[in-house]
């Protein structure tokens, strides 16, 4: 199944509507592809995983736990939750702060790389996203590979007041670590020299995807994990996918408030 996107304008020039729609006659995206994902266990990286092997796609997914690669929450209906069994999906155990571990997703032909990694600072760290993602631009480097999305968060780098009052408090204090982590990570992959995309989501919940994804000049609201998946693949997979070498920050249809993030309830802590 091949991908068209769309991007629209909408509301007066601020927002715009990136769609993305199933089209059986698109050229510019690739049919199948060989998809690397970072952090493959976790809850928007479990969506690109499922997405993907959906699109028929080949994913080689990077984790420190491979048994959390399940079937996820938001398109995954029934199946949620069950483990992901399909000959196209090859999950590697490992840690992305080990450049040794990031080259064995590399001994594989990518096409396109997505790297969905995070956590509290507490678990993985003060610099994980930037080390591991200097890891996979090496790495990519080295093998020639182009094409990546890397999603970290509405309010880092330029899009400081695009985040809610209340986010912004949190950015300041409590997530002070994970966004200095953060901002140095859109640096490195803005200095990359690859055709890059930064995806800023808004705050990410579990829902099912709604297929509509727009992209915010102003306050960021919330937005499906499910529909940043399927941003994050249209980056990698589209040929001319409009927000290459651009950091756009996203949200759902569906207003532009900050909801409650609910991973923890999601991954079963709360
Ligand atoms: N929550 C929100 O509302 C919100 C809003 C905007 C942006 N974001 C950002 O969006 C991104 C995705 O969020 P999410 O909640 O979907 O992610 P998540 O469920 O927290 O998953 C992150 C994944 O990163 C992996 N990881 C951590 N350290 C690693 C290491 N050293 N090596 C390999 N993998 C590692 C973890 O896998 P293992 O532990 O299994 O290795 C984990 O599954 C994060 O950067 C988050 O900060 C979140």
């Amino acid at each position: 199944m091949k991908f068209t996107a769309i991007a629209t304008a909408l509301l007066a020039g601020s927002t715009s509507a990136f769609v993305a729609t199933k089209s059986p006659s698109s050229s510019s995206t690739a049919l199948q592809a060989n998809i690397a994902v970072f952090g493959a266990s976790g809850l928007t990286a479990q969506e690109c995983v499922y997405q993907a092997l959906k699109d028929g796609d080949s994913v080689f997914g990077l984790t420190r736990n491979p048994a959390n690669v399940v079937v996820p929450k938001g398109s995954g209906g029934a199946d949620a939750d069950k483990p992901i069994v399909d000959d196209k999906l090859t999950v590697i155990g490992g840690d992305v702060t080990n450049a040794a571990d990031v080259a064995k997703v590399f001994e594989n032909d990518i096409d396109g790389v997505i790297v969905a990694l995070g956590g509290k600072t507490s678990d993985v760290g003060d610099s994980m996203l930037t080390d591991g993602t200097n890891n996979i631009i090496s790495a990519m480097k080295a093998k020639g590979v182009k094409r990546m999305a890397v999603v970290t968060s509405i309010g880092a780098g330029d899009s400081k007041d695009q985040a809610p009052f209340a986010f912004k408090i949190l950015m300041m204090t409590v997530m002070k670590k994970i966004f200095n982590d953060k901002n140095n990570q859109e640096k490195a992959v803005e200095e990359s020299g690859l055709e890059y995309c930064i995806v800023r989501p808004g705050g990410l919940t579990v829902d099912a995807p709604t297929g509509v994804i727009n992209v915010i000049d102003g306050e960021a609201g919330s937005i499906p994990r499910a529909d940043v998946a399927q941003f994050c693949l249209e980056a990698v997979k589209d040929a001319e996918f409009p927000y290459i070498g651009k950091a756009p920050c996203i949200s759902s249809v569906g207003g532009t408030s900050w909801v409650k993030d609910r991973s923890a309830s999601a991954r079963g802590q709360a």
